[in-house]
């Protein structure tokens, strides 16, 4: 068993997903975000207001790294995670990555009453989820080696897909082997 990472916009479902999945596994589940926020001794919204982006990716940036060598876990990241290099290759190199992907219209549905995400508290925040979507898709796919579509089914159905995908992979590895 290796880490999980659970990686996509915010709104994408990474927490309410990767609690499900790890309870499936009955391994660990992490929230990289939260344990930012136990570090930080506020939420990042605050910090975000306070200290700007920049500070925040730093100790995200170290955050993942050690959870990333910690012991093995599902593990769901902050939409931002995949920003920098040095995040994709790691995420990448040490765990088996998904991408679970919406589209902006989606996630604003799912967001629209949620005042916690710093970078949505904007005038238009369909707008800036398309400009993150755009932006970000490439890195969510650079980095990931499953990309998961979240439109219709359930969180149930997002985790059974999640754990065949896991399945083939291990048996694709087997075959690899025994040939
Ligand atoms: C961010 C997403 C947030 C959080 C921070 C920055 C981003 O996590 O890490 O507000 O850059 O997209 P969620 O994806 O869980 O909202």
């Amino acid at each position: 068993m290796t880490h999980l990472v659970l990686i996509g916009l915010p709104g994408a479902g990474k927490t309410t997903v990767g609690r499900q999945l790890a309870r499936r596994l009955q391994v660990p589940f992490v929230d990289s975000d939260a344990v930012i926020e136990e570090r930080l001794g506020c939420s990042i919204r605050e910090f975000f207001e306070r200290e700007g982006e920049e500070p925040f990716r730093d100790v995200e940036e170290t955050v993942l790294d050690e959870l990333t060598r910690g012991e093995p876990c599902v593990l769901s990241t902050g939409g931002g995670a995949v920003l920098r290099p040095a995040n994709r290759q790691r995420l990448r190199a040490r765990g088996r990555v998904f991408y679970l992907r919406s589209t902006p219209e989606e996630l604003m549905r799912r967001l629209r009453h949620d005042r916690t995400r710093p970078l949505l508290q904007v005038a238009d925040p369909l707008q800036r989820l398309r400009e993150l979507h755009a932006l970000r898709d490439p890195l969510y796919r650079e980095t990931a080696h499953y990309v998961i579509e979240t439109g219709r089914p359930s969180v149930a159905t997002l985790v059974n897909m999640i754990l065949m995908q896991l399945e083939l992979g291990a048996e694709a590895a087997r075959g690899a082997t025994a040939g």
